[in-house]
């Protein structure tokens, strides 16, 4: 019996049953959802009334997939895969009629279907593989026998939705049209079809194909995946389908959602699905109203001003750039249309935006120009005075209730705040090079930022695309905080016997595309040297300090620049230096330590263990809000792959004991400044149950 309060109903027009899925937020096909489509259908398929279905959804979108909530859960009846093939093998035509997107499972709902009429502004695409899985409901079974088998690899493997104009070249889509006229339409179709036999996607021959090709895009994809296993898996999948009958397709895809559901791949990518939206919310801010912002300013145009421009402009800002001088205003507008021009070549943005970008960029020489802007971010000289006066100047330009932003990596924007008329308005957002391209923003909140102004910092993040984690004031904030005691333990185990290439081996083999020694000295090693300067008074004479990266600076390898930091660089490649070698060991000699030979797991568990460690602390003191916001801080802003999931997911893989017991050894090696955090004791003896 179908209760009234079901997620699905059902609609008489004449013939036609119309199946309406009206499940907020994104009609995800839960059990629920299942259990009520399969029964309509069953019952629709017994009435002689009845000729044919037409499956739609209410709401913003067509079923968005499988309910990922469910996931890792014992699978609950009737599973997904199922209902596809009840679809297929209904005795009357079903019509799917799609709008918004139809994703994952939508779409193998709509696969299993036997018509697919999609508005022209739908989408439809496989996105599993972002979430570590492949379809696990026919998808990469049914997708060839309609669109061939290597437009289904790519469509699969890439996780990236396609037009329904796309869509419908390919075969997947039977019809589009415009998006008022979807339903109408597809009950139009349904009543023609009454009588007739459903043309079964499933049972279609799937059409020959060029194995040559179809073996050159599986080595494309292997080298696209980096390391994920999941996009291989699917486009494999979709190769093995011409030799299976349909029925043992879908039994070995079955078999591999479920084995990729459990791995530590699909456990990760999950726990990134749900963190990239919890991000977004951020606690007393539920009913505070972001502030209009149309006219934005960032004063310098340097390589990091120039990025911020670039990404406020793309995101249809009218954006003003200041730079001190003429001179400097050229050479910053160069820059700025550099960076452009390389969006136009690279095909990321048609003609009509770039100019249109160009259009909303205009350069000035003189702050008073930015008058009239209601934010302006500041990528000025990261030095306390620059900055505090650089502001003193905004103060008494902008109006009372703009906001000023500062995109200091290291200093203290209470600082930067003080003296200002309003220092409510004063937010941190700290962009990450290049600005226009990485995704991390930490959005930093001063003692006293307002609620208002960080709503509208939050909001301008949203909008310039970015993952906008809010932060706590200190030293280096979330990332740079954390990756500085990364940094100290990858200097500690070369004074324990291990070399720079050694550790970029292991962390590359653990999954990130460049060990921390490679990317010291892409980024150079200038910056991390001043600050230890600046440092070094108030030091603590009993903390442990490695010299040798102060020996390479004073020797001026201040990384790639340079053409020799950690490595030497001959054509762009980085080789290692016998005098790095003789240098790390010259300073392990004098350090006194033991020598030992770390295996890549030692380093990993020891690097990871490190930064477990600080992100518990940086939680204690509520410098962020949730472990998964840190983890998002790595994955968006330092390059870790998303599979890996982040440093506090590692410390579930890892096991927090294992992690306890390594901050313990540091805590006992390395002295001051590595006692195990207190929530990660608690957590490591079970006291704190809460999850990650
Ligand atoms: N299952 C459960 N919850 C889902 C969901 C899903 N498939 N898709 C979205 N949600 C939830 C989100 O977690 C969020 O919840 P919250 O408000 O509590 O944080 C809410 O729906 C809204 O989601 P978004 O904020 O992402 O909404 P947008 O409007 O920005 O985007 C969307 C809509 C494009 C549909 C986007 O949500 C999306 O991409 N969802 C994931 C789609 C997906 O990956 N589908 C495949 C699932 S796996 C599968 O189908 C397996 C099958 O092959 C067997």
């Amino acid at each position: 019996m179908l209760s009234d309060t079901s997620p699905v109903t059902r609609v008489l027009e004449g013939p036609v049953a119309v199946l309406t899925i009206d499940f907020p937020p994104v009609n995800a096909a839960s059990q629920v959802v299942r259990a009520a489509l399969m029964a309509h259908v069953e019952a629709a398929d017994a009435d002689p009334a009845i000729g044919a279905i037409v499956l739609a959804c209410a709401g913003r979108t067509f079923t968005a997939g499988a309910d990922i909530r469910e996931f890792g859960k014992p699978p609950t009846s009737p599973i997904l895969f199922e209902v596809c093939d009840a679809l297929e093998a209904c005795s009357k035509p079903i019509v799917v009629a799609i709008h918004g997107t139809a994703l994952g499972g939508g779409m193998e709902l709509a696969l299993g279907a036997h018509v697919r009429i999609a508005a022209s502004d739908a989408q439809i695409g496989f996105p599993e593989v972002r979430l570590g899985l492949v379809p696990g409901a026919g998808g990469t079974q049914r997708t060839p026998r309609l669109a061939g088998v290597l437009a289904a690899m790519e469509l699969v493997a890439s996780g990236k939705p396609i037009s329904a104009k796309k869509a419908h070249e390919l075969g997947l889509i039977d019809g589009i049209v415009e998006p008022d006229q979807l339903l109408l339409v597809a009950i139009g179709r349904a009543r023609r079809l009454v009588g007739t036999i459903p043309r079964r996607s499933g049972m279609l021959a799937i059409p020959a194909f060029d194995n040559v090709a179809a073996q050159a895009a599986l080595a494309a994809i292997q080298q696209q995946a980096r390391g994920q296993v999941s996009l291989l898996e699917a486009a494999q999948l979709v190769l093995r389908a011409p030799e299976l009958s349909l029925a043992d397709g879908i039994a070995l895809e079955r078999e591999t959602f479920l084995r990729l559901m459990v791995s530590d791949q699909g456990r990760a990518l999950r726990h990134v699905f749900f963190a990239e939206r919890a991000v977004a919310k951020v606690a007393g801010l539920e009913h505070v109203l972001p502030l209009h912002v149309a006219q934005v300013g960032v004063v310098g145009a340097g390589l990091m001003g120039a990025g911020i421009a670039v990404a406020v402009a793309s995101a249809g800002y009218n954006t003003i750039i200041v730079e001190q001088s003429l001179d400097a205003m050229q050479r910053g507008r160069a820059r700025v249309m550099a960076l452009l021009e390389r969006n136009l070549k690279s095909g990321r943005i048609s003609q009509a935006a770039f100019d249109a970008d160009v259009a909303r960029c205009s350069f000035s020489a003189e702050l008073v120009t930015l008058s009239a802007c209601d934010l302006v971010i500041e990528a000025v000289f990261d030095d306390l005075a620059v900055k505090k006066d650089l502001f003193a100047k905004l103060d008494k330009i902008v109006r009372p209730d703009a906001i000023l932003a500062t995109n200091t990596s290291y200093l203290d924007p209470n600082a930067i705040a003080e003296g200002i008329s309003n220092p409510a308005r004063v937010v941190g957002m700290h962009f990450f090079s290049p600005a226009n391209i990485m995704r991390l923003l930490e959005i930093v909140r001063s003692q006293h930022t307002s609620p208002q102004v960080l709503a509208t910092a939050l909001a301008v993040g949203h909008r310039l695309r970015k993952i906008s984690v809010v932060a706590g004031v200190c030293q280096g904030f979330i990332g740079n905080r954390i990756y500085a005691v990364y940094r100290k333990q990858c200097e500690f185990l070369l004074e324990e016997g291990a070399l720079p290439h050694d550790i970029d081996a292991a962390m590359e083999a653990f999954g990130l595309a460049m060990g921390p020694f490679k990317a010291f000295d892409m980024t150079g090693l200038e910056i991390a040297w001043a600050l230890r300067k600046r440092l070094a008074p108030t030091r603590d004479p009993a903390e442990r300090y490695v010299r040798i990266a102060d020996r390479l600076c004073e020797m001026g390898r201040l990384g790639q620049k340079s053409l020799a930091g950690w490595y030497k660089y001959e054509n762009g490649k980085a080789v290692v230096d016998p005098i790095v070698s003789e240098i790390v060991s010259d300073e392990a000699r004098k350090s006194g330590r033991p020598q030992h030979h770390f295996s890549a797991g030692d380093i990993q568990l020891r690097l990871i263990s490190a930064m477990i460690n600080e992100g518990f602390r940086i939680l204690e003191e509520d410098v962020a809000s949730r472990a998964s916001d840190i983890d998002l801080v790595f994955l968006h802003g330092y390059g870790w792959p998303a599979y890996l999931g982040g440093p506090m997911f590692q410390g579930e893989l890892l096991g927090w004991a294992r992690v306890l017991a390594e901050v313990r050894a540091m805590e006992h090696r390395d002295g001051p400044g590595w006692t195990p955090a207190a929530s990660l004791v608690q957590r490591a003896e079970h006291i704190d149950t809460s999850a990650l």
